[in-house]
């Protein structure tokens, strides 16, 4: 079976990493090989980028056009290095975050014009565009109060968790605009029900690449 690139994206606190890790076991379980990765990440670089962007280990502000060109640059290094290696392989690759993160958290939310930006998003990912992705949608109000409640907060404090309420929302409705323009790529799961209602969602949306 030819192996898939499937992203999840959403705001803060939408589930996205708890399903992953569900969608990989039941793929792993019908004996697919899965590679899980996270954005910025899955490389030294996107490793190093991720505590410069998020967690502001310089210290310094960083404006949108900045960080449109860290994430990218990770962006297509993670494509070259990992992801096209392994979609050639047969392999399935489930992203947690990737392009779309960029156009509405420096786009839509973040200010930078979205011509230029898509320009920059495509020459990073290349023909490693996503075969489906899953945006979890959620009340940014919710997701913000998951997250806070998060038990172990594994990623340590967040740049964008802490920016406003405002942007949060520019974030979601930039979501679901990139959401109405591609409905070919994109499948919008409500992700204010039970875990494990959410879970038979997103399988029943990845039933057309598994049967
Ligand atoms: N369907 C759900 N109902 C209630 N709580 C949930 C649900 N899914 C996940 N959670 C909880 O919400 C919190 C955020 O979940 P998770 O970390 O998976 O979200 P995320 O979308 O990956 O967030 P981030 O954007 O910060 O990475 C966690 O504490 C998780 O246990
Ligand atoms: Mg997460």
């Amino acid at each position: 079976m030819k192996g898939r690139f499937i992203t999840f994206e959403g705001p803060e606190g939408a589930g996205k990493t708890t399903q992953i890790q569900g969608l990989a076991r039941r793929l792993e379980g019908l004996g697919l090989r899965v590679i899980l990765l996270r954005e910025p990440g899955g490389t030294a670089l996107g490793e190093w980028v991720r505590n410069v962007v998020k967690h502001d280990a310089t210290g310094e502000a960083l404006d949108g056009v900045t960080e449109l060109f860290l994430f990218c640059a990770a962006r297509r290094h993670l494509v070259e290095r990992v992801i096209a290696p392994a979609l050639d392989a047969g392999q399935w690759v489930i992203c947690d975050r990737f392009l779309d993160s960029t156009a509405v958290y420096q786009g839509y939310a973040g200010g930078v014009a979205l011509g230029v930006l898509n320009e920059v998003n495509r020459l990073a990912v290349g023909r490693c565009m996503p075969d489906r992705t899953l945006l979890m949608d959620l009340d940014v109000g919710v997701g913000l109060r998951r997250v806070a409640g998060r038990a172990s907060d594994r990623d340590g404090a967040d740049s964008f968790e802490a920016r406003g309420l405002a942007f949060h929302q520019k974030v979601r409705e930039g979501y679901l605009d990139l959401a109405a323009r591609d409905p070919k790529r994109f499948r919008v799961i409500r992700a204010d029900r039970p875990t494990e209602v959410v879970a038979a969602d997103i399988w029943e949306r990845l039933r057309d690449y598994v049967a």
